[in-house]
């Protein structure tokens, strides 16, 4: 049987007496269960996500079609909820550094910095010169953003101009059904993977979203939806052993003695990808003008991102010594899949020789831990077994829950974000679209 992750927190007091019989939190969990087994009829869908065969078998299929054509490039273009997920996946899975095993090229393609997606379309286009092939994954939830539209006619039209008559062959389209996208590709004879209607943008990780992509990375997806399965009965328990449960309580209750900042603060870099992912998440479920009585509260909790051990040396000044206004959570990992010897040479202290990189690495967490303890400043951690996979399916699907959890207790809705389309209502005006 494979361990699981844990959750502890420290110079915190955990509220008591949430989850007795009868408890709001408990009606909670009822209502949590009832949409685990109401597939994706209410707005808690996502969480459905891991357990739907059928659908994950569609995407095998295509990503089993689309590998016969033997891409050497894949351009994943998507911004927000539609790739922020598929790069914390690929990072953990794959490493920071891109490894050179890589099946694949892949490039994210989200905001339109004119620079820098001049030079990917340049990239692009050589890599067509050459002989190389690119194939396109086109996610969008709604079909209208801006940012991935333009992306997407701008390189529908270079492999058009490489490949006139097959062209469509090499995107695939992950959309909403219905939406303009969903309508461009049945035109153009593309294939279209949908996202099940209740599934919010950035709560569609484990959809086609995530999956299709991930899958043609080569990333074994069963892993990933197995870990996701695997953890949420306990993420739905009324019981102590609910880490979703037990972190969102506690974000509440420090939220309500004004610690609003939460940091995510995780010791290993193949992890930053997913704490960006969590950024949003929390950010723009929980940020929110109006409470669920249409009282104007402009609540919200603000997520930053920390990296161990480099911003030690950045925020962990501000961390010790500045307001009690934040909590970090560490992430860390309890086996690493690399590890290295410290050499026995003089520029090192001799008590490191011969020592190895782990040794040290968990060495200077728990220094960390001991000058939290020492200042009495307020931490979580979040112990994950191993980078894997499965792991990852467990990690994504408990933050999906918790932010479930948090949204009740902060009695907002999670799932809309109101102000956010209103610059994308400006814009399109501006751009008289
Ligand atoms: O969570 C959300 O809904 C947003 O962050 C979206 O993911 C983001 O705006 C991109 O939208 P779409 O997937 O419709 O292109």
């Amino acid at each position: 049987m494979k361990s699981n992750l844990t959750f502890s927190t420290h110079n915190i007091s955990l509220p008591t007496g949430t989850l007795h019989p009868g408890s709001h939190l408990q009606e909670f969990c009822t209502q949590l269960h009832q949409a685990h087994s109401l597939h994706y009829q209410t707005d808690y869908a996502a969480l459905n996500l891991p357990f739907d065969a059928a659908y994950q078998q569609r995407i095998r299929e295509l990503v089993a079609q689309k590998k016969k054509l033997r891409p050497t490039m894949l351009v994943i273009i998507g911004i927000g909820g539609s790739n922020l997920g598929t790069q914390a996946i690929h990072e953990a899975y794959y490493g920071s550094l891109q490894s050179a095993n890589a099946p694949l090229l892949v490039h994210y393609a989200d905001t339109i910095d004119p620079d820098t997606s001049a030079l990917l379309y340049q990239q692009v286009r050589t890599h067509l010169e050459q002989g190389n092939t690119v194939l396109l994954s086109v996610a969008s939830k709604s079909g209208t953003t801006i940012e991935s539209l333009i992306h997407f006619s701008i390189l529908f039209d270079v492999l058009r101009t490489f490949l006139p008559t097959t062209f469509q062959e090499y995107i695939v389209i992950t959309t909403d059904v219905h939406s303009p996208l969903w309508h461009f590709g049945k035109q153009h004879g593309i294939a279209v993977l949908e996202i099940p209607k209740k599934v919010g943008g950035r709560f569609s990780v484990l959809s086609a979203i995530g999956l299709f992509p991930l899958a043609l990375m080569d990333i074994p997806i069963d892993e990933l939806v197995a870990g996701a399965q695997a953890i949420t009965p306990s993420l739905l328990a009324s019981d102590s052993g609910n880490i979703a449960l037990q972190s969102a309580t506690v974000m509440y209750q420090q939220y309500q003695h004004n610690i609003h900042i939460q940091d995510m603060f995780v010791f290993s870099c193949r992890l930053k990808s997913f704490a960006t992912w969590y950024r949003q998440l929390l950010a723009e479920s929980i940020g929110k003008e109006k409470d669920i009585h249409g009282t104007r509260v402009e609540r919200g909790i603000t997520p930053t991102v920390s990296v161990g051990t480099t911003d030690l040396h950045s925020v962990g000044q501000l961390y010790w010594a500045g307001p009690h206004d934040k909590c970090s959570t560490f992430v860390t990992v309890q086996t690493y899949e690399a590890d290295a010897t410290i050499p026995p040479n003089d520029s090192t202290p001799p008590a490191l020789h011969n020592g190895s990189l782990s040794t040290v690495f968990d060495t200077i967490i728990q220094g960390v831990f001991a000058a939290y303890n020492d200042l009495q400043r307020p931490y979580a951690h979040l112990c994950v077994p191993a980078i894997t996979p499965y792991y990852m399916g467990q990690l994504l699907q408990y933050k999906i829950i918790e932010i479930f959890y948090v949204g009740y207790l902060l009695e907002i809705n999670p799932f809309d974000q109101p102000q956010v389309e209103l610059y994308k209502t400006y814009t399109k005006k501006f751009l008289k679209l």
